[in-house]
């Protein structure tokens, strides 16, 4: 049965017996129940461990697109498992905790979006992944960090464009297509905390490493990045080159999946700019990533619950763009 406070909280808070090995009990669930669990590099290590498959948002996209599990547990934030919803309407969707939003796709509200495009006749709106289902809905196509360029580029050079939420991206996007797309001012709070002033730090005391930085960093960081990409494009990236040393600007969780693969190498996270209070930390997490334990995900597996849902009108609106993508990709 599931508790009134579990839905006001939007989690399950049932107590673990101690007694239990958390881990095997997960996998025996997922075997039983044919469930797969889907994990974003943000979220702990014990989670990218236990997880069927790992990846970026579009990997983890096109993997919801052909799984032939019943049950889809998506451990990232809202808008991923909204993504998985919107592919597969008749499987079960469920998320370890429903409070796992995201900055950046809270600074696109559909309504506002509706408005800027009523106000602009003749844009066609392409839209970051890290949107609302509703804002989806009001797409002409959808991209990742991982082929944003590639998709923009099938526009002809004359076509007037709306980019958003992400205003780093975007920018960045203007930059090397050398368009002028109309830029929606959004952005995560935790990639534009990043600071210069670190990565020139840690330069100096690291002179040979490279610095990797996600394109919803702030200008001036990927200004002095090496590699610009998704978190699937800096890993493979730090696999395959034969540096050794990488500084870090994208959130801490991806250091987990580099170290796993490079055991040999040293990755330097960039600390965030010192907080009002001047209390720097060398950590840069998104709390909502890290919402996702493994206590929820056991008691998501065994009450299948909490589950996503997106209403039938949206979906159908919002699977046209997604579609578009996965041709495209
Ligand atoms: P990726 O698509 O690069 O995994 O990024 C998702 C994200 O939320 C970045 O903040
Ligand atoms: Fe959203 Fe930023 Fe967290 Fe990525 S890191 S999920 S963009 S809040």
């Amino acid at each position: 049965m599931i508790k009134n406070e579990w839905i006001e909280k939007g989690y399950i808070d049932e107590p673990i017996d101690k007694n239990i090995e958390i881990v095997k009990e997960i996998r025996q669930m997922c075997k039983d129940k044919n469930a797969i669990i889907l994990a974003h590099y943000y979220t702990q290590g014990a989670i990218q461990d236990i997880a069927d498959f790992i990846g970026d948002s579009l990997a983890l996209a096109r993997k919801a697109e052909n799984t032939d599990a019943k049950i889809i547990l998506m451990c990232g934030v809202n808008f991923m498992a909204e993504t998985c919803k919107i592919l597969n309407p008749s499987k079960l969707v469920l998320a370890p905790d429903l409070n796992s939003g995201c900055s950046l796709a809270d600074s696109c509200k559909a309504e506002d979006l509706k408005k800027y495009k009523e106000e602009h006749p003749g844009y066609k709106v392409v839209s970051y992944v890290n949107t609302t289902a509703a804002v989806k809905a009001l797409t002409d196509i959808v991209v990742t960090s991982g082929n944003a360029k590639k998709i923009v580029d099938t526009f002809p050079k004359d076509e007037k464009l709306i980019f958003g939420p992400d205003y780093n991206l975007g920018s960045y996007i203007n930059q090397i297509t050398g368009r002028n797309m109309l830029l929606w001012n959004g952005g995560c709070h935790v990639h534009e905390r990043f600071s210069v002033d670190e990565i020139i730090k840690l330069k100096k005391l690291h002179p040979n490493a490279k610095v990797l930085a996600h394109p919803e960093c702030k200008g001036p960081v990927l200004a002095v990045a090496d590699v610009i990409g998704s978190t699937a494009v800096l890993l493979n990236y730090s696999i395959k080159s034969s540096e050794n040393e990488f500084i870090v600007a994208t959130e801490a969780g991806i250091l987990h999946e580099m170290q796993r693969n490079c055991s040999d190498k040293k990755f330097y996270p960039v600390p965030p700019e010192i907080s009002e209070g001047g209390l720097g930390c060398s950590c840069n997490d998104c709390e909502y990533m890290k919402m996702n334990t493994l206590e929820k995900i056991y008691n998501t597996l065994k009450y299948e619950w909490p589950s996503v849902e997106v209403p039938d009108n949206i979906r159908k609106e919002a699977l046209k763009p997604i579609e578009r993508m996965l041709e495209l990709s």
